[in-house]
């Protein structure tokens, strides 16, 4: 799975799964700042994926490679049935998460109240690792309420490790399942990187990804002091371009730096195809705000691709963009 041009792996730096985020589009373009990281799809349930339109949800762009499908569910034929799929589509690893909090997700049993039944999923990850030769992975938190201790983290990522699994993605804050939403549960309980990092010393012979309040490269670099490799989310989204020197300050790479202008002019082909294929211009300008972000005109940039782009031709608002990006202040 590693690209040729690096001997580090590339889970050293991944993308998180974000759902309605991380969509083929977005990913597209982090590829373009970035050609080692490992990204992540949105998650896709079983459910979605056996009985209803496949080829829309694994359909992607071969330069996003290398990528990761995320799965949710519970059942391990199906969940083994999806592996199955994802490597015939070509993805280079499948992670099954146990991270997510959704009261939706939760009645299916699908996400971070899995945390709670540890002999099932190591039963899933067995089925998902027996029937296909991918790396399969978890996303899990360091806990879920009423399942708090450290005990307990250890006998959960103890009976996966039994089944085999090797990579786990390691969100370092419990889950509030009763009483906070998804968003409040990716903020309010307590980051606890302590935790993880006793996850290594614990389980020496297996990768340890590190995922949560990651904002910049400086904290990557801290972190990977620790962690075999670092999952960053909405600061991935928000701010996009701060990842534009992942390449070379995470892998090693020689390859120039891509400017901001470079980046945008890089996507306008790929618009220009999607709108071909009868997509929408907004479903792809939507991703782009966190090109601009810090610098005079950021603002207006992002008014122009969130706003403008629903009311002025696609062509003058693009250029308008570019001005902007033009302007000398913008790569500081
Ligand atoms: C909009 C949004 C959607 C998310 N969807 C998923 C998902 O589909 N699967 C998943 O495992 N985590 C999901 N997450 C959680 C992230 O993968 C990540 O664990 C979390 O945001 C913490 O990392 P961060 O502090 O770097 O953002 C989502 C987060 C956000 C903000």
């Amino acid at each position: 799975m590693n690209s040729q041009s690096s001997a580090l792996p590339n889970y050293r730096f991944c993308v998180a799964p974000m759902l309605d985020w991380t969509d083929r589009h977005f990913r597209y373009f982090f590829r373009g700042l970035s050609k080692q990281s490992l990204l992540y799809t949105e998650m896709i349930t079983t459910g979605a994926l056996l009985h209803g339109d496949a080829p829309r949800y694994l359909a992607y762009h071969e330069l996003e490679h290398p990528l990761a499908l995320q799965l949710g569910g519970s059942n391990p034929d199906e969940l083994a049935a999806c592996a199955k799929k994802a490597e015939a589509w070509g993805y280079d690893e499948v992670n099954l998460n146990v991270g997510c909090p959704s009261d939706r997700v939760q009645n299916n049993m699908i996400g971070a109240c899995l945390m709670a039944h540890p002999t099932l999923v190591a039963d899933c990850f067995k089925a998902m690792q027996d029937a296909v030769s991918i790396p399969v992975t978890i996303k899990h938190r360091i806990g879920i309420d009423g399942r708090e201790s450290y005990d307990e983290l250890l006998d959960f990522v103890g009976q996966s490790v039994q089944a085999g699994c090797k990579r786990f993605i390691v969100h370092a804050r419990i889950a509030i399942l009763k009483g906070l939403s998804p968003k409040q549960n990716r903020d309010i309980p307590p980051l606890k990187y302590d935790v993880a990092a006793q996850l290594t010393k614990d389980f020496p012979d297996c990768t340890f990804i590190l995922n949560g309040g990651i904002n910049t490269l400086l904290d990557c670099e801290h972190h990977l002091q620790t962690f075999d490799g670092v999952m960053v989310g909405r600061a991935a989204y928000h701010n996009t371009y701060e990842w534009a020197t992942v390449d070379q300050r995470l892998f090693g790479s020689d390859t120039p730096i891509i400017s901001r202008e470079q980046a945008f002019l890089n996507i306008l082909p790929y618009i220009e195809q999607h709108v071909k294929e009868g997509g929408t211009v907004q479903h792809i300008s939507r991703h782009l705000l966190g090109l601009a972000q810090g610098f005079s005109g950021s603002r207006r940039i992002r008014q122009l691709l969130s706003v403008d782009i629903h009311k002025q031709p696609a062509r003058e608002v693009f250029d308008q963009v570019l001005t902007y990006l033009q302007s000398s202040d913008v790569n500081g």
